[in-house]
Formats: C-alpha cells, sequence, structure tokens
C-alpha cells in the first residue's frame, strides 16, 4: 500500500517531475523503422509531451515539438526535406537539432536572417537500432544505446510489435516482476477461455529475487519441477526501469503521458537448423489492436492478456487501496528501488543501469533461460517440442493482430505454415534433463 504522494511519484511522467525526468535519462523504443517505409512523417506522445517524428530526405530521423513556433500549426502537416522538416503553413524549416534553418518571407526582407536565427524548436535525438527507433529526452550528454546481446544474435527472424495501453507505465512495469501472474495471467486463464473443466497447472512454491546492475533477476518454481529448472537456476530480467527480458523477447512500458503508455514487444525467433543459414534481410513492426470487431477486449495472445490485466488495475490504479501478500515481495522491492533512485538522482548520483561506455556497450550480456537454444539453433524437431520456443512454429503468440505481410515472411523464414491456433500454452523455459513432458 503506499499513500497517493508515493503513488504520484511512481506515476506521474510529464516535463519537470522526479519520474518523467528520471525515465528521460535513458533511451526508449518508441517506433518501428518500418513504418517509415511508406511515409514520412507522424505526430507522436511521450511523456506527456506532444511531438512529432520523421524521416527526411536524407534518411535521416528526428523528433521534435509538434507546434511550429511561427503561429502554432500543426508540424504533423509538414513536410521533409533533405535536412529537417518544414511547416506546411509557411515554410519554415527545422533540422534535426531544432534549429530553424530556413524563413522563406521573412529572408526576403531580412536577408541576415536575425529572427530565424534566434528560433529553435524542442527536438530530441532519435536512432535506428534493431528495426526500432529509439528516442533520447534527457540531459546531454545522451548514455549509450544498450546493445544487448540478443539484439546480435543470428539466424533468427526479429519482430517489432506496439500497443498503445490506456493505462499507466508503472503498474505495466510492475508486472515485470510478478512471476505469479504467469500462472493465473498465461496458463490458466488460457486454459480456462477453452474450457470449464480445464485443469489448473502446477502452482509456483516459492520465487527469488536478487538485483543486478541492470535491474533485478526473479527465478521461480513450480510444483513438479525440480530446482535444475532453469526459471529456477537463470529465471527472468526486470530490466531497469521500464523493461523486462524473457531470453527470446523484450517488452518495454513507455510513457506517452500519465495515463498511457507505448507496449514495445521485440520478439526473436532461431529458424530452425534446417533452414540455416538465413539473414533477415528487413524488421518488420506493427501495431495491434486491445479490442476485437465486436468491442471485446483481445484475450487469446500473451500480451493481450496482461494488457486486460494492466488496464483492469484502472487508468493510474490506486495503490492506497491495496493487499500486498507475499507474492508481491518482488513488486515491493521494485517500488522501493525507484524511491531510492530518485533520491539519489536527485543527489546528484547517476541513475542506475545506464551504459556511458562505448567498449562495455558491445554485445552486453542478461541472463536468459533460453540463452543456448537461441545461441547454437534447433532441429525443427526439437524447436518444436521447446515449451517456451516451440509455440512459435504453431503461430505467434506475443499478441494478436499480426499483419499477413509478416506472418507470410516468418513463414518462408522458418520453412513451414503457421497453423493459425487461436490459443496457446506457454510454460518455462527448456525441459529439465530426463524430462520428457513438454508442458508444464
Ligand atoms: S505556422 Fe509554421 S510557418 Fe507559420
Ligand atoms: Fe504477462
Amino acid at each position: 500500500m503506499l499513500s497517493d504522494e508515493k503513488n504520484k511519484l511512481l506515476t506521474q511522467v510529464g516535463p519537470n517531475t522526479p519520474m518523467g525526468d528520471y525515465l528521460r535519462r535513458y533511451w526508449h523504443p518508441i517506433a518501428g523503422v518500418s513504418e517509415f517505409d511508406d511515409k514520412s512523417v507522424r505526430p507522436i506522445r511521450l511523456f506527456g509531451e506532444d511531438l512529432v517524428l520523421y524521416k527526411d530526405l536524407s534518411g535521416n530521423f528526428g523528433l521534435v515539438q509538434r507546434r511550429c513556433p511561427h503561429r502554432n500549426a500543426d508540424l504533423a502537416f509538414g513536410y521533409v526535406e533533405k535536412c529537417g522538416l518544414r511547416c506546411a503553413y509557411h515554410g519554415w524549416e527545422f533540422d534535426a537539432e531544432g534549429q530553424c534553418t530556413h524563413q522563406p518571407y521573412e529572408e526576403i526582407v531580412d536577408p541576415e536572417a536575425k529572427l530565424r536565427k534566434k528560433i529553435r524548436v524542442t527536438a530530441y535525438e532519435v536512432r535506428a537500432k534493431s528495426g526500432m527507433l529509439w528516442a533520447y529526452m534527457g540531459p546531454a550528454p545522451a548514455p549509450e544505446l544498450p546493445d544487448w546481446e540478443l539484439f546480435n544474435y543470428e539466424n533468427g527472424f526479429a519482430q517489432a510489435v506496439f500497443a498503445e495501453v490506456p493505462c499507466n507505465w508503472f503498474q505495466c512495469q510492475e508486472n515485470s516482476i510478478d512471476p505469479i501472474h504467469f500462472e493465473w495471467t498465461h496458463n490458466n486463464w488460457t486454459a480456462r477461455l477453452q474450457s470449464d473443466d480445464a485443469q489448473y497447472v502446477p502452482t509456483h512454491l516459492k520465487t527469488q529475487y536478487e538485483e543486478f546492475d541492470f535491474g533485478f533477476i526473479y527465478k521461480r518454481l513450480r510444483a513438479q519441477e525440480s530446482e535444475l529448472n532453469p526459471m529456477w537456476t537463470v529465471g527472468r530480467v526486470t530490466l531497469w526501469p521500464n523493461a523486462f527480458y524473457l531470453g527470446h523477447h523484450f517488452e518495454w512500458r513507455v510513457p506517452i503521458d500519465d495515463e498511457s503508455t507505448l507496449s514495445v514487444l521485440w520478439v526473436f525467433n532461431r529458424v530452425p537448423k534446417e533452414q540455416e543459414p538465413y539473414v533477415q534481410q528487413h524488421i518488420p513492426s506493427w501495431y495491434g489492436p486491445l479490442y476485437d470487431d465486436e468491442g471485446k477486449w483481445i484475450t487469446s495472445h500473451v500480451a493481450n492478456q496482461d494488457f486486460a490485466a494492466w488496464v483492469g488495475q484502472g487508468r493510474i490504479t490506486d495503490r492506497s487501496n491495496e493487499t500486498l501478500g507475499a507474492s508481491d515481495r518482488g513488486v515491493t522491492l521494485l517500488r522501493r528501488r525507484f524511491f531510492e533512485e530518485l533520491e539519489a538522482v536527485a543527489a546528484g548520483k547517476p541513475p542506475k543501469g545506464l551504459i556511458t561506455d562505448k567498449e562495455a556497450n558491445r554485445n552486453v550480456f542478461l541472463p536468459s533461460a533460453c540463452r543456448d537454444e537461441l545461441m547454437n539453433g534447433m532441429s525443427r524437431a526439437e524447436l518444436a517440442a521447446h515449451p517456451l520456443l516451440g509455440p512459435y512454429l504453431r503461430d505467434f503468440i506475443g499478441q494478436a493482430g499480426q499483419p499477413a505481410s509478416v506472418r507470410e515472411a516468418y513463414e518462408a523464414a522458418i520453412g513451414q505454415k503457421l497453423e493459425g491456433a487461436q490459443f496457446f500454452s506457454v510454460h518455462g523455459a527448456r525441459n529439465e534433463p530426463g524430462d520428457e513432458s513438454s508442458t508444464k
């Protein structure tokens, strides 16, 4: 339980809020590179600020304030030039650093461009990496954009998947340190959506949480598993400050504003060994819906189940009205660590887990319960039998709404058609030695 005041500290992310300023010290994925295959400008809202994201005629990306400083026209109607964005109203042009670089009529009457030189728009650094566009909205200099090891794995098909989720970011991130919910939100709910007679999966017996440089590691042990299970020996990463790393995919929860969050999944599927060598030429990105054609919540896919759970907690969940138990130890640790961080940064200390050394930012290791499988590869038969990765041979289990073009590209990569399965039973990491049962 938290006071209203402490809840505001965790949840308010606009400009000049402690958490907003804190999170701006990190790079965040904000869009797919492939979105700009067929457009060059679009509006975007991040951390309570209305902005415009664009790709100029030189292929460089920019992120600037949405309102033109001349007379407030919407720069989302602007058009790109060789080097920057031009307002569609009177033609003022701005570069990616925010400097006004052209004021067509003003420069006729004032060839020295005294006014133009004084005009800037707010501009943030944008970089493309691994099929995603990343923004840095904090003070200069920007830290390194993390080069996580998974981004560099070979022989795989990656995709970036987005959704706008109408609730505050922190309740999404609390989910990254909440192992018990897997059993209920993903396993048992999925089973019960298919049948009222469905059996529940083996329950959790114990959990453990450890802090490290890049966040927390949580470990979980279920009934019928031994302590050799990689979910207990390796676990998963609550990636600081607003992400989750599950070995074959990342999830980021990027604040749009206090009441909305951009969910970003980056999923890597290694192709069966029979398909190697495989080199992906183009990482697709797409946005999935939250509701079906009848306006009902989609609950068939893993991320959609999470979205329903998070939004169900309320737009900004009321943490003065909750009852925490032993299952919430990770959530409590996470909150406490954020409060400590906000104080430490206010006292001038560097934020947790920032990578500032270029040399240290090469292929950065994170613990992963399926690292061996993704680094070494698996035959089609081995992959099909894998309790975590095998379901991706049946369909894309991550999130509903995958476009046909992405599915077809994936099918070509893995060398087989998907079944179009509607529900998925996803369990931990690989089977334990000597364990032949693939799902538990
Ligand atoms: S409002 Fe943008 S140039 Fe006039
Ligand atoms: Fe989940």
